[in-house]
């Protein structure tokens, strides 16, 4: 694990990194995009690593793909491209750069690596990972095909190589259940998250049985808060991701993907809205949509937040943290995301 000190005595002997209000007005463009959430004096502080960021990705041909999840410095100030999941894979898919940093969790990089091998992959905190990530492994896909023989398995983006490696397609949030009702079969196995599983069981015709993972971050939205807060509010429009439990989904007016949240509440320009998902999402849009209210009952991603300006620039800067896949179990992997990508375009989604 890169360790802060180290990462900080390597940036100073490159930069100067000091906060800088003159830089910030030069730069006043890209915080135009932010500044109904981030503080003059904070972006004086992000201007110079925004700067180095971008003189770097220029000279070493590097793209920086961000999740909805990172914070409003990162989605408005340095990426490239942002998106869902599924966004950002075929993003992967396309990009022709020859770096490419990933502004994200664990998986989500290795599903860049998965898709573009040739290209290097770097990950600003090899510890950003995802408790639905974590809870699985290749033998608990072993597991759930001895339970449920001749069943698929559709394993979330959300896993390791290894597991997308055993699985027979991938989904994400965006497609999880159009690519099961596309299966030839009555019976289908979804892993690793318990909760999207059984929101996809809910509109689904088929049988759908699952592994008992969670993430961490949906899991503690409650259908009572959401009830009570609706109570108090009854204007406001609630809009869910499906990582949180069927009773908090029963509770929302729409539920989709982080990408589809976001084009919802662009589209339907509601007063007030409560995004049921991690902090970050309602303050990367704050600024494009003035005229919405955000309520914030929010809950963290600890692991999302380990993606930092100073982490991106260090990565960029020495080339560390390199993501590798073992060949053999990435071309498997890749059969798998290819699969949901290639079904995922001909359902136009
Ligand atoms: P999305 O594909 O909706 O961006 O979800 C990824 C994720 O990790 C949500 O917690
Ligand atoms: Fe994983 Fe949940 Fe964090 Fe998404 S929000 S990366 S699913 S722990």
């Amino acid at each position: 694990m890169l360790d802060t000190t180290h990462i900080r005595e390597t940036l100073e002997r490159h930069f100067d990194l000091s906060p800088d209000p003159d830089l910030a007005e030069e730069m006043s463009d890209i915080y135009a995009r932010m500044k109904r959430v981030v503080p003059p004096a904070d972006w004086a502080i992000h201007a110079p690593y925004v700067k180095a960021i971008d003189t770097l990705k220029r000279e070493k041909n590097a793209v920086i793909l961000g999740h909805n999840y990172m914070t409003p410095e990162i989605y408005h100030g340095v990426a490239d491209f942002v998106g869902d999941s599924l966004q950002l894979a075929m993003k992967a898919q396309e990009t022709e750069a020859d770096i490419i940093v990933q502004a994200g969790v664990h998986f989500m990089a290795e599903t860049s690596k998965i898709l573009s091998p040739e290209k290097t992959v770097l990950m600003p905190d090899m510890a950003a990972g995802c408790s639905l990530a974590e809870s699985i492994t290749a033998e608990g896909i072993a597991e759930m095909r001895r339970r449920y023989p001749g069943a698929p398995v559709v394993s979330y983006v959300n896993t390791t190589a290894e597991v997308k490696a055993a699985s027979d397609i991938c989904c994400t949030s965006s497609n999880a259940l159009q690519i099961v009702e596309a299966l030839e079969a009555d019976t289908v196995i979804m892993t690793p998250d318990r909760y999207l599983a059984q929101n996809v069981a809910n509109q689904s015709s088929k049988r759908v049985v699952f592994w008992e993972g969670s993430c961490i971050v949906h899991e503690l939205y409650t259908a009572e808060d959401l009830r009570a807060y609706r109570e108090h509010d009854p204007e406001v429009k609630i809009v869910a991701h499906p990582e949180c439990p069927p009773e908090v989904v029963a509770e929302a007016d729409f539920t989709g993907s982080t990408g589809g949240i976001i084009r919802w509440v662009e589209e339907n320009r509601p007063r007030r809205a409560m995004l049921v998902t991690e902090c970050s999402m309602a303050s990367n849009i704050a600024d494009a949509l003035p005229d919405v209210e955000f309520a914030k009952p929010c809950n963290m991603c600890p692991y999302m937040k380990k993606i930092t300006l100073e982490k991106i620039l260090y990565v960029l800067l020495t080339g560390e943290n390199e993501v590798v896949v073992d060949p053999e179990i990435a071309a498997r992997a890749r059969v798998a995301v290819e699969r949901m990508i290639d079904l995922s375009k001909k359902l136009g989604l």
